[in-house]
């Protein structure tokens, strides 16, 4: 009789198997913390003591087999010593579990992630659930640290290191059919064949997978450095080592120490523990719980549209009824004339087509999404969108008309970018029914969606909007209607001082080479050539209206020329099948970026005291998933408060000096 546990069920077959069911008592999602692990730790004990025939191991869940270590956990870790001593304590577990005595088997049916990947590898064999929900990863690198509980160490054993250190310095999912090509699984199977072939495995004493010898090559100690060399260019190509170095951590460890033995698992927990502490880890850490905190905003609404209807089948609305007919919806898609709506469902084909492969899939989400010329989806959609041309009377009719025709309950969401909607609700006899529902362009890549409130904007609708972004697998942040609502307010003024930059003759490659030290996806000058900058002239004029301030000469004068960006060939930068020409461009000035940053710091504790988001956690998400701002520094409000509010002010206070008004400190920065 074995004893009983919180989190672990064990029951053993007739065969003598025992099957030890993870289904953690407190969450819905497995996730390893230090309560499961030490009860795992008493269960391989007392299966030391009474080995059975083999054990398997798997989830209770309905969702998933297990997500990873509980990040929770992490917070809670003062220093280097500490993370070191937790890090190695896993270890040690995971080594017992692969030293037992009897066949092992993760069966795998959902995601499989982390900690829970590790898990596996300690393990004999590995079997998944062929289906798409299964997926197996090592996503450490994304949270600025790497696999700590022998990951780094048995994946390069088990498929050589040219494959490991694809999943674990990319830190991408691998589906299980790949994973059992690449030999991180032993077999992919239909979902009823799993447990035959879990027990067969077992039972019939199939032999283990080994890496072949090409792959235990990859690992020979002067092979090593000669492959590093390869895996580290790429890994700089995507991210700097100053800014993320858990992955440059994982190819010296290895180069160091090999794929076995004792000295790569103490490797890998120092070095780990040492990534747990920095503050990269600790600031995505945060952007992982502000994606949390996103989401949640959604937890206990319940609102469940079928049927969106949009208007304007352009840029935007073409793209965003392509998105919500990939993620399930019944679309219709209305424009003036067929032919503005025909380039939208060729961009939607492409986008199935890489995003599903497959052609069923794919005639399935073409087959949501209809052309509507005549508007017939108004009178039976459940939220109905509109992204037509920017402009208030167009807008106004538009929605004066919607209201008499669409169902009561129906919600009427304007894409708008810069009308105030409350303008455009002026014109319809209930208000509150206009919510924004603003998406970033493109629309398939971009995480963030804003949801604006005016001050007549019903409070029910708002919820719905948010609960109808987030089933879109967006992230949704809730704004005030004020010109610009959040992002591109805040992102704006960083750019208007990139381009006064160039007034003042310094070099846009430049500045754009300092904006990306700094740690921004893409430099302004950049950034204004895709986002075009007719597009960016005419909202910079709109919010130097409301807020003040100028806008650089360089910036009229290209629009004026008719040079609008990559989509007309020519910006600021030439592009040559889709790509910026760029000169080596020379040097900014010292504080050329503490100009840039500060400009977009000052906006955002100006919108934290207008109260146009609720809180620095939603600010610093909607920055980081709206802009791209970079996320290893936690947003901008949290760079703020790591180097000092005094600081900062201080900085803007010189920068006033020296340029003018515009970097005057907010009042904001007195209350923090
Ligand atoms: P677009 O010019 O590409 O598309 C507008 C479409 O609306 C055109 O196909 C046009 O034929 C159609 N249209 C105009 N009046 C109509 C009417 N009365 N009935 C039906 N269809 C009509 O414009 P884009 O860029 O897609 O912008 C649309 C809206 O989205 C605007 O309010 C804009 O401010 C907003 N937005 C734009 C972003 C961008 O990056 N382009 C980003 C976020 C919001």
């Amino acid at each position: 009789m074995m004893s009983e546990y919180k989190n672990w069920q064990l029951n053993k077959d007739d065969d003598g198997i025992l099957w030890l069911t993870l289904d953690r008592h407190d969450a819905s999602v497995n996730s390893l913390n230090h309560e499961v692990l030490s009860e795992f730790k008493q269960i391989l004990s007392e299966i030391e003591d009474n080995l059975p025939t083999g054990v398997v191991i798997q989830s209770g869940k309905k969702t998933g087999f297990i997500a990873g270590a509980d990040i929770e956990q992490f917070v809670k870790i003062k220093n280097v010593n500490e993370a070191i001593s937790l890090v190695r304590e896993g270890q040690k577990i995971f080594d017992q579990l692969e030293a037992l005595k009897t066949p092992t088997v993760a069966m795998i049916n959902g995601f499989c992630m982390g900690g829970g990947t590790e898990l596996s590898l300690a393990c004999d064999y590995r079997v998944a659930c062929d289906d798409d929900k299964t997926r197996l990863g090592l996503p450490e690198v994304k949270l600025g640290i790497h696999p700590g509980w022998g990951g780094t160490v048995r994946l390069p054993r088990l498929v050589g290191a040219i494959k490991a250190m694809d999943v674990i310095l990319s830190g991408r999912n691998v589906r299980a059919k790949s994973a059992a090509k690449m030999g991180m699984v032993d077999v992919a199977v239909p979902e009823r064949h799993l447990v035959t072939a879990t027990r067969d495995l077992i039972l019939k004493k199939r032999p283990k997978h080994k890496a072949s010898f090409m792959e235990r090559m990859t690992n020979v100690s002067f092979v090593r450095p000669l492959l590093a060399k390869q895996m580290t260019k790429q890994v700089a190509s995507k991210a700097r080592k100053d800014h993320y170095p858990a992955p440059y951590a994982v190819i010296k460890n290895w180069v160091s120490d090999g794929a076995k033995g004792e000295a790569a698992m103490i490797t890998e927990a120092n070095s780990m523990g040492e990534l747990l502490v920095t503050p990269t880890s600790r600031n995505l850490v945060r952007v992982f719980f502000l994606q949390d905190q996103m989401k949640g905003l959604a937890k206990g609404i319940k609102y469940k549209p079928k049927h969106v209807h949009v208007i304007g089948a352009g840029t935007m609305g073409g793209d965003i009824a392509a998105w919500c007919a990939f993620r399930g919806f019944n679309v219709t898609l209305q424009d003036r004339e067929a032919k503005f709506i025909s380039p939208a469902i060729k961009r939607a084909y492409k986008l199935y087509k890489k995003k599903l492969k497959k052609p069923v899939p794919i005639r399935e989400c073409m087959d949501r999404l209809m052309p509507d010329v005549d508007g017939e989806g108004v009178k039976k959609a459940d939220i109905i969108i509109e992204a037509i041309f920017e402009n208030l009377e167009v807008k106004q009719q538009l929605f004066k008309d919607l209201e008499s025709k669409a169902k009561p309950e129906a919600i009427l969401a304007s894409n708008t970018s810069s009308i105030p909607l409350d303008e455009i609700s002026s014109v319809m006899s209930n208000p509150g029914r206009l919510v924004g529902i603003h998406f970033f362009n493109p629309v398939a890549m971009m995480p963030l969606v804003e949801v604006v409130k005016s001050e007549s904007t019903d409070e029910t609708i708002a919820n719905h909007a948010i609960k109808f972004v987030t089933s879109l697998g967006k992230f949704p942040v809730p704004v005030k209607s004020k010109p610009g609502f959040l992002v591109n307010r805040c992102l704006m003024p960083y750019m208007m001082e990139a381009m006064a930059l160039l007034d003042e003759g310094v070099s846009g490659p430049a500045i754009d080479k300092a904006a990306k030290a700094f740690g921004m996806p893409m430099g302004p000058i950049e950034l204004g050539d895709t986002v075009g900058l007719d597009v960016c002239l005419s909202v910079a004029k709109n919010l130097s209206q409301a807020f003040g301030g100028d806008v650089p000469k360089s910036l009229e004068k290209i629009v004026e020329s008719g040079n609008f960006g990559k989509k007309t060939g020519k910006g600021f930068y030439e592009y040559k099948k889709g790509k910026p020409v760029k000169s080596e461009g020379g040097n900014v000035p010292q504080d050329a970026v503490a100009r840039m940053i500060n400009r977009m710091l000052n906006e955002c504790a100006a919108c934290l005291r207008e109260g146009v988001v609720d809180d620095i956690g939603l600010l610093d998400g909607g920055m980081i998933f709206g802009t791209g701002f970079a996320p290893f520094r936690g947003g901008p409000m949290k760079y703020a408060q790591d180097k000092g509010v005094a600081a900062v002010k201080q900085e803007m206070q010189e920068l006033a000096s020296k340029y003018g008004s515009r970097f005057k400190p907010d009042a904001y920065w007195d209350t923090m």
